[in-house]
């Protein structure tokens, strides 16, 4: 989605705002802009359709010094990709220029209002009505433009993140949040702001979140101001970041994907690291500590979250239900807001996030915690939004995921949610302890089960160029598998645009298996878990109808091995952790296939990483 660059202080601001949009790529953009104020007090806008290097050609010989600028990766909503539709956009009077994340809902009451007042616009999106509001009030009430922002927020309906430069007050650049991320970052006399952290780090690990509803005056010889809507003055909260440059480089790979398939040993360990002690003996998940009574008294689970992150919580349903012996559902957080839910008091939502920043995952908890509900939150993103709204949480700790496809945030989703049914097990006295000092035990040997199954990898590529043709994917799975065959259609859909669907394997009869041919691979996830036998017969289904059939099975399988037309075998773990090491073959296997088709792998056409609109 959209992302937001700022820069005020000594340098020139254009290089510190270009590379800031480099870094922001990985959310998914259409067009970008850059706006500047030069040391003659003139506002520069530029705008271009496109990459940001379609951006950089056009600023070429163009006018781009100054110390003060914001710039914008635009992901369009309202109005198409065009040079005009891009920010930033600017007031009648070329004076003001804004950059905005989020959606104006009632834009167009306010447009109305202000035709008919004589503002004129060009553009066809709900930004410009923000900018063009700004100016009326500073031009008819004369006030300072913090008062004239504060005074438009207040009539805006709608989710934001902006940032607003006026060429009367060249030092200073006033931001702005409500439901979308906003970090400033805090050097020595220059500031910066960013969407997220990752244009920031370079320069300073000082940041501080902006809050809802506040407005931030980032000044380059000023102290921070922050204010409330209602101007007062804000409490200011100095974070430290725990985020370095080399994370946000390929590090070597062709793609950010692939290096995210390829850390999966580490990011685990990072993710146990500290939670599973004495040898595996026992798990401490400080969170869950926190929130004790909470899990011990839950009358029900909701988890809630969107894309990769509901499959991930597809199979913390499977682990909660089996371990804790607690009734779990689990909700697209899109539909649970609008679906009038009964919850209460006694219901525990469990909201999981990648981002932290999914903006109908932060709804569905809003919503959530007004009925009552106590809320945890599972997210990657330190700072983040959802951390921030939730009454208790656990970070995956998996480092920062750039590639618009979810690997390794999807297996630490995956691990975390392990660690907490086991966490609630333990407590609640609903699985024997050697059982769960088993499993604590395999969780220690996950990275280097995790090694082993990465070294399929060319076994994979070479698989994958039989199959980079295909018009049509079927992913069947069982049990704990059936998410994983979820999540591994989403992968191969989202990065080489093959239509796939994934099923529960038993429910092929009901239907897809009609669709079943020679033409139409069948990727069946088959480990060695208590489900095997039915789903032999799945595969045996399909052998019969000529389908060809991918087979992801627990390595010396014997039945599987001699129906399927490939096998990949993976390392032998206890069922509850099968999720972690069954999805990185198929991670694989997308990714090579959206190679072979020369796709854009970690920006796919539409997509964002972090769907910060609903
Ligand atoms: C995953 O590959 C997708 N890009 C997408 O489904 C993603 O998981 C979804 O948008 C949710 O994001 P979140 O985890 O940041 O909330």
């Amino acid at each position: 989605m959209c992302g937001i660059v700022g820069y005020v202080g000594d340098s020139n601001a254009y290089d510190i705002l270009i590379k800031g949009l480099h870094r922001l790529e990985y959310r998914g953009y259409d067009s970008a802009g850059v706006a500047l104020i030069n040391a003659d007090g003139k506002l520069n806008v530029y705008k271009a359709i496109g990459k940001v290097s379609n951006l950089e050609s056009f600023c070429t010989e163009k006018d781009v010094k100054g110390g003060t600028g914001i710039a914008h990766t635009r992901w369009a909503t309202h109005g198409e990709p065009s040079d005009c539709n891009a920010h930033p956009h600017f007031s009648e009077d070329g004076e003001i220029a804004l950059v905005h994340n989020g959606t104006i809902e009632n834009y167009k009451v306010l447009k109305d209002a202000l035709i008919e007042n004589g503002c004129k616009f060009v553009s066809e999106t709900d930004t410009e009505v923000l900018v063009q509001l700004i100016e009326y009030i500073k031009k008819h009430t004369k006030c300072p433009l913090l008062d004239a922002v504060r005074e438009a927020l207040r009539q805006v309906i709608g989710a934001y993140a902006i940032a607003v430069i006026d060429k009367n007050n060249p030092d200073t650049i006033i931001a702005a949040r409500k439901s979308s991320p906003l970090v400033i970052g805090i050097g020595n006399n220059e500031m910066f702001i960013g969407s997220d952290a990752t244009p920031i780090v370079e320069y300073t690990k000082e940041v501080v979140y902006l809050n809802d509803n506040e407005i931030a005056v980032v000044s380059k010889n000023a102290p921070l101001k922050i204010i409330n809507l209602d101007n007062e003055e804000a409490k200011i909260d100095v974070r430290s970041l725990e985020l370095s440059i080399s994370q946000l480089e390929k590090g070597g790979y062709p793609h950010f994907m692939l290096k995210e398939i390829f850390e999966q040993h580490a990011t685990l360990r990072d993710c146990i690291r500290g939670r599973v002690i004495d040898g595996g003996r026992n798990v401490i998940v400080s969170g869950v500590m926190d929130s004790k009574e909470k899990f011990l008294n839950a009358k029900r689970i909701i988890i809630v979250a969107c894309g990769t992150s509901w499959h991930a919580a597809l199979i913390g349903k499977y682990l909660f239900q089996d371990m804790c012996r607690i009734p779990v559902e689990v909700e697209y957080a899109s539909e649970f807001r609008y679906s009038n839910p009964v919850i209460d008091e006694r219901d525990l939502v469990i909201a999981i996030s990648q981002s932290g920043e999914t903006a109908d995952t932060l709804a569905a908890i809003q919503m959530a915690r007004e009925a009552g509900a106590y809320v945890y939150g599972i997210s990657n993103v330190v700072g983040s939004s959802i951390p921030r709204n939730t009454d208790a949480g656990t970070y995956i700790h998996v480092g920062p995921e750039i590639g618009v496809a979810s690997t390794k945030a999807f297996t630490g989703q995956v691990m975390v949610q392990t660690l907490i049914a086991m966490a609630i097990a333990e407590l609640k006295g609903t699985m024997p302890k050697e059982k769960l000092v088993e499993i604590g035990q395999e969780i220690l040997k996950i990275p280097e089960y995790v090694k082993q199954t990465l070294k399929l990898n060319d076994q994979i590529e070479r698989l994958s160029l039989i199959f980079t043709y295909a018009h049509n994917f079927l992913y069947l799975g069982r049990g704990y598998s059936y998410p994983v065959a979820l999540e591994g259609a989403l992968k191969l859909k989202e990065i080489s645009y093959i239509h796939a669907e994934g099923y529960p394997a038993a429910e092929m009869k009901h239907g897809p298996i009609a669709l079943i041919d020679a033409e139409m691979p069948t990727v069946i996830i088959a480990p060695n878990d208590h489900l095997y036998e039915k789903i032999v017969s799945n595969v045996q289904q399909v052998k019969a109808r000529h389908g060809s059939v991918i087979a992801i099975v627990t390595e010396g399988d014997k039945e599987i091995r001699n129906l399927a037309d490939h096998v990949i075998e993976v390392p032998a773990v206890p069922e509850c952790l099968t999720p972690i090491i069954t999805s990185i073959p198929l991670q694989l296997l997308s990714y090579y296939i959206a190679v072979n088709k020369g796709k854009n792998v970690d920006m796919p056409r539409n997509l964002a990483k972090s769907v910060t609109v609903e």
